[in-house]
């Protein structure tokens, strides 16, 4: 089966005494022996798969544990071609789409230490197959196309218990979502929106907050980049209840203090790296919470797509692809110009 492999660089020391330099990667489409179902496991034949910001920080070689031959991808959907049981035949033929989550374990609030995601440590979607485990198998909301089903699952499963579970976001919550361009942000959005929630956004991106306005049903918002941009936004829109936010870095303090007494911060990555300051007197007078989230359990990725079927919503693609073309849609994320998720399907031809 051809599939997308990660390979370590190897340069050739230029120094008698070894230097601590960053390990660089590349990844190729290859060919690669088609999987078999392990014991519990199903093979899927996938249709489309879609790319998140980690498949790129992993490129990059900014992620932990990362491991040599690896294929990459957490997000797809498929057809159930074999799975090891007799008991799970019942899902051959089925159209499916996977939950990356890989062992979440028993308690809701938080993940077991041996929690892992799928397309890195174990292999990914940006193949022809994938194997994953019977309980990460879920019918594919039946109004979506391939395609769109592919791009739910990373990004929609942070984005769901970002905004219900931790941001307990429901009719009337005044949010603002922090860089609408993003994946994760755009699912936050549009289910904060279903939910009846008073939605407002941040860009660096004039054009990406008009779509974000006209696609997703945002109230308005304004370009992170502009001087002065808190106070404009506070004039526009009071202050919020809640914050959705995955770039962190110096914007903390001014993110906080848009926030309304008892508001609650809720982050679940860090772009823009740690923050400088931290202005704690204004988190402990205004009772803030601040809450990290890191993409969702088992239960939390059932209600996303029931809460998808039920609303009838559909993800906003960037871009549809083939697989071929998949070194071009790492590049398209990495620019940071797309809007919406990077899907690529496959063809199953030669
Ligand atoms: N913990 C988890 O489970 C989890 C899950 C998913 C993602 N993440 C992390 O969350 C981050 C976003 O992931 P993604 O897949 O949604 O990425 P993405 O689709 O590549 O989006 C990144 C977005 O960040 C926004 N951004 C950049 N600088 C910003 C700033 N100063 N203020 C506000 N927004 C800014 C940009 O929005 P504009 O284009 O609108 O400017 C950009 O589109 C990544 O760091 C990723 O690793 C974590």
């Amino acid at each position: 089966m051809k599939a997308l492999i990660l390979h370590e660089n190897i340069t050739p020391s230029t120094t008698a005494t070894p230097t601590k330099e960053r390990k660089t990667y590349r990844v190729s489409i290859e060919d690669a022996p088609k999987p078999a179902p392990q014991a519990g496991e199903a093979l899927v034949r996938m249709t489309a798969a879609a790319l998140n910001h980690r498949d790129e920080w992993i490129r990059k070689g900014q992620y932990a544990r990362i491991r040599e031959g690896v294929i990459l991808g957490s997000d797809g959907c498929g057809v159930v071609e074999k799975v090891a049981s007799e008991a799970d035949e019942h899902w051959i033929g089925e159209e499916v789409v996977l939950n990356p989550s890989l062992g979440w374990g028993a308690n809701p609030r938080v993940q077991d230490r041996n929690y892992s995601i799928l397309g890195l440590p174990q292999n990914g979607t940006f193949a022809e197959y994938c194997t994953v485990p019977v309980q990460n198998l879920f019918a594919k909301p039946p109004h979506l196309s391939a395609a769109e089903a592919a791009a739910l699952p990373l990004a929609a499963l942070t984005a769901y218990r970002a905004v219900r579970t931790h941001g307990e976001v429901g009719e009337g919550t005044r949010l603002l979502v922090t860089g609408i361009g993003g994946g994760v942000a755009q699912f936050a959005a549009q289910f904060a929106v279903a939910l009846g929630a008073s939605v407002y956004a941040t860009s660096g991106d004039d054009a990406k907050l008009q779509t974000a306005k006209e696609r997703l049903g945002i109230k308005g918002g304004v370009n992170y980049r502009s001087e002065d941009w808190h106070k404009t936004l506070l004039a526009e829109a009071g202050e919020f209840d809640c914050i959705i936010d995955s770039a962190v870095g110096d914007s903390l303090d001014t993110l906080i203090g848009l926030l309304t007494m008892g508001g609650r911060y809720v982050f679940y990555g860090a772009t823009n790296g740690r923050p400088p300051t931290l202005n704690v007197q204004t988190i402990f007078w205004k009772q803030l919470r601040l809450q990290g989230s890191t993409m969702g359990n088992d239960a939390e990725f059932g209600a996303m797509l029931d809460f998808i079927t039920e609303k009838r919503l559909c993800p906003m693609l960037d871009s549809v692809r083939p697989f071929e073309e998949i070194g071009a849609a790492f590049e398209a994320m990495s620019s940071g110009a797309q809007f919406g998720k990077i899907v690529v399907t496959f063809s199953h031809e030669g």
